[in-house]
C-alpha cells in the first residue's frame, strides 16, 4: 500500500502575472506528485491565488479597474497558464471563494473564543510590498530590504493574535523535529528568530483604510489581515474541494508546504502558531528553495527581467525548462537563469547526450533489424558494468527525490547517459553493421544502448512528463507510470520491449542554434518603450516634513566619476564603488544598487551624484565615505542618478 502526500505551493498574489519564479514552485509540486504516483503513493496537490490585501487593492486602484475585476482576471491567467502547460494540480483555491472565507471566519471565531485574540492600539512600520509589519532590526538603512521602500509608520487600533504565547511550544517543536524545515540552514534561521522575543501579530485592518478583505466575524468594522487569511487556504481547500468533497482527514496529516525563502517567516512562525491556536495539527514539512535570479538579480516584475511561462513554452518548450530547473538548482540555494545558460545545458544534456544516443542507436536498429528491438543479450563485462550502474542510479533515485536532492538525481541520470554514450563509441555498432558474422554482437550493443535510454527516460519522466511519455511509447515501453506497475519492475534492467517495431526516429531534442537564441534574446530585452513608459498616474504626496532652502544647502552634492564597481561578498544588495570627486584620491562607497546593475563594470566611467559631506559610515565591509543618489526602487526600476553631458569630477550639484 502506498503512502499519502499533500503538496502545496504558495498561493500567488494576483497583482502581477506568473513568471518562471512562480513556475518553479508549481513545477516542483507537479514533479513531486508525478514521482510519488510512479512510486504508488496517493498525492493531493494544491495551488491557487492570494487575492486580498492592500497591495492588490492598490494595484487595482492604480490601473483604474475594480479590485474584483483585477483579481478575477489575474487569477484566471494563473489557472489557465498552469492548465496550458500541463500542471496536474488537484484543486485551485482562490481566497475570494466562499469556501475559503467561511473557513477563515470559523477559525477566527474559534481562536477568539479561546482567548487568543484581543483588541489594542499599536504603532508599527508597515511594508505594503511584504504585507506585514517589519521589526526595526529587519530594516536596511531604514528601508525594507526586499522592496527598497520606506515602510509606513502606522498607528491604529486593531485586533491581535497572541502569537507570543505559542513561542515556546513552536521552538520545542522545531528543536525536536530536525527535518521539519528543510534545508537545515532555513531551520537555523528560524531557530535564531525564535530565540528573540516573539511579538503578537496584528490580524486586522480597519475598513476606514482597507475594505478589500474578509470581514472579522466579531467586528464588522475590520477586515482580516491578508496573511492570517491566506495561510488558511491550505486546510480550507481540503475541507471543501471544488467538487464538494471533504478530504481534510485524509490529506492534512501529510501536508508538505513548498515555498521560496522570501516567505519563511510567515510559514515557519505565523502559520504553526496559528495552527496551534486553531487546534490544527501542524503541517508535516516545510521545504524551502532559493531564488531564481535573472543573471545576478532576483527575477521580479519591477526589475523588468521576468520570463513568462507561456512565452517560454513557445520559444523553447516548458518541459525543457523543467529539466533545466532540476539540473541547475541545488535545493535551498539561489540559481541563475539566463537564456544562454539554458541553451548550453539543453544542447549538452538533451540534444547531444540523450537525443543523440537515442537517434544513433535507433537508426541502426531501423537499418539492421528491420526496426525490431533485439533480444536481451548474454551479458559481457561491459554490459554488466553499465547494468550495475543503472541499478545503482535507480536505487538512489528515491532517496534523492525524497531528500530534495533533485540535481543529484539528474547528475546520476546524466552520468548513466554518458556511460551509454561511451559504450556505444567503444563498441562502434556502425562498424559491426558491416560485418554479417558479428550480428549477435551488434544486437547486444543496440539492446544495451536503448535500454540505457529507456531507463534514463523513465527516471526523467516526473520532470518532463509529456516528452518522456512520447519517448517511452516510441520505445514500446507503454506501461503506465501511475504506480500500477511497481517502480522496481519498471526500472529492472532488461525491460526493453524485445520484438517491438520502432517507427521513424524522432527528432526528440533538436539542437538550438545561435540564430534562434539571438532572436529570443532580442525579443526578451526590455524594449525602449517599455523601459521609458510613464508610470500609471499616481497621486504622490510628500513623505517627509517640509525643509527650508537653508536646510537643503547643508547637503554637499557633487559630481563623481565611478572608477571601479564590484560586487561585495556576502552582501547581495550592495556594490562597492570607488569614486573620483576630483580630490586627488578615490573614495569608497557602498551603494545599495546591486539589483539594478547585474554587470557592475557597466558603471565604470559613469558620472553620478553623491552626498559628499555625509559622515563616513563604518560598515561590515569597510567605510562608506559618501552616498550615491538613485531613483526608483520599490515597485519600479532602480537607477542611479547620472548626467546627460560629461562634467568635471567634484563639480557642485544644486
Ligand atoms: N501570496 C503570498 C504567499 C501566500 S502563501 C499562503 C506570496 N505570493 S507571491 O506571488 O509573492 O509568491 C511568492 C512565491 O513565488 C515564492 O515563495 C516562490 O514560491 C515563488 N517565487 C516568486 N519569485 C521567485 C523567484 N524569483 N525564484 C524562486 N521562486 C519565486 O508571497
Amino acid at each position: 500500500m502506498g503512502r499519502t502526500f499533500y503538496f502545496t505551493t504558495p498561493i500567488y498574489y494576483v497583482n502581477a502575472e506568473p513568471h518562471i519564479g512562480h513556475l518553479y514552485t508549481t513545477v516542483l509540486a507537479d514533479t513531486l506528485k508525478r514521482y510519488h504516483q510512479m512510486m504508488g503513493d496517493d498525492v493531493y496537490f494544491l495551488t491557487g491565488t492570494d487575492e486580498h490585501g492592500e497591495k492588490i487593492a492598490q494595484v487595482a486602484a492604480k490601473k483604474g479597474v475594480s479590485t474584483r475585476a483585477l483579481v478575477d482576471e489575474v487569477s484566471g491567467v494563473f489557472e489557465e497558464t498552469w492548465k496550458k502547460i500541463g500542471i496536474n494540480n488537484d484543486d485551485f483555491i482562490r481566497t475570494t471563494q466562499p469556501r475559503h472565507k467561511e473557513y477563515v471566519q470559523q477559525v477566527l471565531t474559534a481562536v477568539k473564543e479561546r482567548g487568543d485574540i484581543y483588541f489594542d492600539e499599536y504603532t508599527g512600520l508597515y511594508c505594503v510590498g511584504c504585507e506585514r509589519y517589519l521589526t526595526p532590526t529587519e530594516l536596511e538603512e531604514g528601508l525594507c530590504p526586499d522592496h527598497k521602500t520606506k515602510p509606513q509608520e502606522v498607528k491604529e487600533a486593531n485586533y491581535f493574535f497572541r502569537m507570543g504565547k505559542y513561542q515556546a511550544a513552536l521552538l520545542e517543536h522545531i528543536e525536536k523535529n530536525p527535518g521539519w524545515i528543510r534545508p537545515e540552514r532555513f531551520r537555523n534561521e528560524v531557530l535564531s528568530l525564535l530565540r528573540l522575543p516573539l511579538e503578537d501579530l496584528c490580524i486586522s485592518r480597519p475598513k476606514t483604510r482597507l475594505q478589500w478583505g474578509i470581514d472579522l466575524p466579531f467586528d464588522e468594522r475590520f477586515v482580516t489581515y491578508v496573511w492570517f487569511d491566506a495561510l488558511l487556504n491550505y486546510p480550507s481547500a481540503l475541507k471543501r474541494t471544488t467538487d464538494g468533497r471533504d478530504v481534510f482527514e485524509k490529506y492534512w496529516p501529510e501536508c508538505n508546504h513548498l515555498i521560496a525563502k522570501d516567505i519563511v517567516k510567515t510559514h515557519a512562525i505565523y502559520w504553526p502558531t496559528m495552527c496551534m491556536a486553531a487546534g490544527l495539527p501542524l503541517p508535516k514539512h516545510l521545504d524551502v528553495h532559493g531564488y531564481w535570479l535573472s543573471g545576478e538579480s532576483k527575477m521580479s516584475k519591477s526589475l523588468g527581467n521576468v520570463v513568462r511561462p507561456l512565452a517560454f513554452e513557445k520559444q523553447f518548450g516548458i518541459e525543457n525548462l523543467r529539466y533545466f530547473f532540476f539540473r541547475e538548482m541545488k535545493f535551498g540555494s539561489d540559481s541563475s537563469f539566463t537564456y544562454e545558460l539554458f541553451v548550453e545545458r539543453y544542447n549538452a544534456d538533451l540534444a547531444n547526450s540523450l537525443g543523440n544516443l537515442l537517434s544513433r542507436v535507433a537508426s541502426i536498429v531501423r537499418k539492421s533489424q528491420g526496426g525490431k528491438l533485439p533480444q536481451r543479450p548474454q551479458e559481457d563485462e561491459a554490459i554488466r558494468a553499465i547494468a550495475a550502474q543503472a541499478k545503482t542510479v535507480a536505487a538512489n533515485y528515491g532517496g534523492h527525490f525524497e531528500e530534495r536532492r533533485f540535481h543529484a538525481a539528474v547528475d546520476d541520470i546524466r552520468a548513466l547517459l554518458s556511460a551509454g554514450d561511451k559504450y556505444i563509441n567503444d563498441q562502434e555498432p556502425w562498424r559491426l553493421v558491416k560485418d554479417p558474422s558479428r550480428g549477435r554482437e551488434l544486437s547486444a550493443v543496440l539492446y544495451t544502448g536503448l535500454e540505457v535510454v529507456r531507463l534514463a527516460v523513465l527516471l526523467l519522466s516526473p520532470i518532463m512528463p509529456r516528452t518522456c511519455r512520447t519517448l517511452l511509447d516510441y520505445l514500446g515501453e507503454t506501461r503506465p507510470l501511475d504506480g500500477t506497475v511497481p517502480f522496481n519492475e519498471l526500472c529492472a534492467w532488461g525491460g526493453l520491449a524485445t520484438g517491438f517495431e520502432i517507427g521513424e526516429v524522432p527528432r526528440a531534442f533538436p539542437r538550438i542554434d545561435e540564430a534562434k537564441l539571438a532572436t529570443v534574446l532580442a525579443a526578451a530585452a526590455p524594449s525602449p518603450e517599455r523601459a521609458t513608459a510613464p508610470p500609471p498616474a499616481l497621486e504622490r504626496k510628500p513623505s517627509k516634513p517640509e525643509i527650508t532652502i537653508d536646510d537643503f544647502s547643508k547637503v554637499d552634492l557633487r559630481v563623481a566619476t565611478i572608477a571601479e564597481a564590484t560586487f561585495v561578498q556576502g552582501a547581495d544588495k550592495l556594490l562597492r564603488l570607488m569614486v573620483d570627486l576630483g580630490e586627488g584620491r578615490l573614495r569608497q562607497v557602498f551603494a545599495g544598487i546591486r539589483s539594478a546593475y547585474p554587470q557592475p563594470e557597466s558603471l565604470v566611467g559613469q558620472q553620478v551624484v553623491v552626498v559628499a559631506n555625509l559622515k563616513p559610515r563604518q560598515m561590515k565591509f569597510g567605510t562608506s565615505e559618501a552616498m550615491v543618489l538613485a531613483g526608483g526602487g520599490g515597485t519600479s526600476r532602480l537607477c542611479a542618478v547620472t548626467f546627460a553631458e560629461p562634467l568635471e569630477p567634484g563639480d557642485h550639484v544644486s
